[in-house]
């Protein structure tokens, strides 16, 4: 099928090669001319892994192609919509400015039966107020949210554990939810561009994006189809979750430190509940991102709005829950050094929210590197992948590249984002040999703190005796 991905971030750029990589015929449309020329020339302008090989697949088979020039969405059979729906700068909510910028862009191009797919993650009731303007063009939108995590960006895409779909003016109670590859067989023959009378626009949608996901829906991923609001809904109520789930048990981490219990225990020891469920029990210095953080405000903005605001003023809370971790982990290494924090050297392994992403936006550890510095710390900061962003963002802070050469005389090892160079392939011993004192601070839990100890190291996990 022919396909246009308008906005090529984090979402629009691995959903344009993931689909090309399906077969699809792909444009992907930005309006930074750096990033689609990277794109261009097969260059991922981000790091994810997998991603640079499909870029280079795609645009070589000719099935890809990027551009800034919008007019070349004109053609495709479905129109993605993946840009950013960042925080607002002086407030909570959504700024949804891009978004209303993409769809006014893209109307001059539609061609009547064309289906618009929002993707970016919007505040529930967005589509409903965006959906008249497309069906003016003869259009029709329905919602199709993203569940990706960078760094497994790529095989979330082709290989979702969902799919939702969107509709409107589908009544309540009556969406769908398909669990076999059945419903994908006859589609192709229910693809036309005019709707019958037996197919109402958001129905004959479904079915097109039903066969846009192809090799999905045909191993049997769940494929729901829902009305708007609740696919929208499905989105934050995920991410909400999620968020949710990470300040619980950072919350029992704060009890945790003042009871001498261990959190990671209690984690582990809860998790096999299965109704509770280990994965996202993670307890350290907390979520970052350029999605949980945003999109928990967002939706209690949104709540508010709806006069709704105790529904979910638990977020509030998340949100605080989690804040209150990075100070925590500055508390940690204050404390390693009895208070004495002016001058001395503190190595920060990790600039990223998380490992395998080269993404800084709210990152727990630049946040925690920053205050560091602020209290007169003489700070170095590694990472993989993601200094050339933190040193942009941060200017003021030391990087090094090598890890090595980054805990050289180091008073105090920080650890904040988990990669595997720190947790696995860092031994005590040789962190030892490095560094001028033994005093590590483990701001995700991720050491084995007997194997420190026993290297004469002092470990302060977080929310772990
Ligand atoms: C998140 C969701 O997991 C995706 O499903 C969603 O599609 C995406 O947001 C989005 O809205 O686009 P992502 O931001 O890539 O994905 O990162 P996560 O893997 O969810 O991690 C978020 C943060 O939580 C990271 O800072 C991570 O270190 C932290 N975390 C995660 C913990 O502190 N503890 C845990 O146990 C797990």
């Amino acid at each position: 099928m022919k396909l246009s991905v308008i906005g090529c971030g984090y979402l629009g750029a691995v959903h344009a090669a993931a689909m090309a990589s399906i077969g699809h015929d792909v444009v992907g449309i930005d309006v930074n001319e750096r990033k689609i020329e990277a794109l261009s020339a097969g260059q991922a302008p981000f790091f994810e892994p997998g991603l640079p090989e499909l870029l280079t697949q795609g645009v070589a088979a000719g099935n890809l192609r990027f551009t800034t020039d919008m007019s070349e969405a004109h053609g495709a059979d479905v129109h993605f919509v993946g840009v950013g729906t960042p925080q607002q700068k002086d407030g909570y909510a959504a700024d949804l400015t891009y978004v209303n910028a993409a769809i006014d862009g893209l109307l001059p191009y539609l061609r009547p039966g064309d289906i618009v797919a929002g993707k970016s993650t919007v505040p529930v009731g967005t589509a409903a107020e965006l959906a008249p303007r497309v069906e003016d063009a003869g259009a029709t939108l329905v919602w199709n949210p993203e569940f990706l995590r960078e760094g497994w960006a790529v095989q979330d895409t082709i290989d979702p554990d969902r799919l939702v779909v969107g509709v409107a003016g589908l009544s309540a109670g009556s969406g769908t939810q398909e669990e076999s590859g059945s419903g994908s067989q006859d589609v192709s023959s229910r693809f036309a561009r005019s709707t019958t009378e037996r197919e109402d626009p958001g129905q004959r949608a479904a079915e097109i994006l039903r066969r846009v996901y192809h090799p999905a829906v045909a191993k049997g991923t769940p494929f729901l189809v829902t009305d708007l609001a609740t696919a929208e809904l499905v989105k934050v109520a995920a991410n909400a979750f999620l968020a949710t789930k990470i300040s619980f048990i950072n919350a029992m981490a704060e009890i945790a430190e003042v009871t001498g219990a261990d959190v990671t225990q209690l984690a582990d020891a809860i998790g096999h509940d299965v109704r509770i469920g280990r994965r996202f029990l993670g307890a350290g210095i907390g979520f970052g991102g350029g999605c949980l953080p945003k999109d928990i405000r967002a939706f209690a903005a949104r709540a508010e709005e709806l006069g709704r605001s105790e529904s979910v003023s638990f977020l509030r809370e998340v949100d605080a829950i989690n804040l209150r971790r990075r100070e925590r982990a500055v508390t940690l290494v204050v404390d390693a050094v009895q208070g004495d924090i002016v001058g001395k050297k503190v190595t920060v392994l990790g600039a990223a929210f998380k490992p395998h992403s080269d993404d800084i936006r709210d990152s727990p550890a630049l946040d925690a590197a920053v205050r560091l510095r602020g209290l007169g710390a003489d700070v170095t900061v590694t990472d993989p992948e993601a200094i050339d962003n933190a040193r942009r963002q941060h200017p003021q802070l030391n990087y090094v590249d090598d890890r090595d050469e980054a805990l050289r005389g180091a008073d105090v090892v920080l650890l904040v984002t988990e990669w595997d160079e720190y947790r696995r392939q860092l031994s005590p011993e040789h962190a030892a040999s490095l560094t001028a004192g033994r005093l590590v601070v483990d701001g995700r839990n991720c050491l084995d703190a007997s194997a420190w100890r026993a290297a004469g190291w002092q470990y302060f996990g977080m929310g772990r005796p």
